[in-house]
């Protein structure tokens, strides 16, 4: 929760951010952290079945998706997911693997893993935007 607020305070209309990590592991629970400390008061539901969660905090509007039990190319186009990477939206992807080769290359990566006791997250920067974040992330 508390590098949630540090990366809050670095994001940027129109990045794309990938979470990558096992079942569990901890993808929502940092968005959810991130939503609030922008300001987000409602809820915060996981996109299992819906597969797409917007909201408007901060300032920006915000794209959460849950690829997990996304399936074909076709269902991409109908649900007009290619229209929401737009250079405006932050998007944050959850399993951005199930839809390999339609999903915008990330800015930011965010890599979760559980440890036998906590968990760890590593963090890379792919484009100059994502260096340019991660520069201004806070101590
Ligand atoms: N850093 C953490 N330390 C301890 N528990 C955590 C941490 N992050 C998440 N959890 C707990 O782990 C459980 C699963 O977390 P979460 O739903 O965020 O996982 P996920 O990566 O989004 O999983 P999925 O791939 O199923 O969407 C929740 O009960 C949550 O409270
Ligand atoms: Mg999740």
């Amino acid at each position: 929760m508390a590098f949630a607020a540090r990366l809050a305070s670095t994001l940027k209309a129109g990045m794309v951010i990938h979470l990558c990590g096992d079942l569990g592991a901890g993808k929502t629970t940092l968005v959810r952290a991130l939503l609030q400390a922008l300001g987000h008061a409602g809820r915060v539901k996981s996109p299992t079945y819906t597969l797409l969660e917007q909201y408007e905090a901060g300032g920006l509007h915000l794209c959460h998706f849950d690829l997990y039990r996304f399936r074909s190319e076709e269902e991409w186009e109908a649900a007009g997911f290619r229209d929401e990477f737009n250079g405006r939206n932050v998007c944050l992807v959850e399993w951005p693997e199930k839809a390999q080769s339609l999903v915008p290359q990330a800015d930011v990566e965010i890599l979760f893993e559980i440890l036998p006791s906590g968990r760890n997250i590593t963090i890379r920067a792919n484009t100059e935007t994502g260096r340019k974040c991660l520069k201004l992330l806070p101590n």
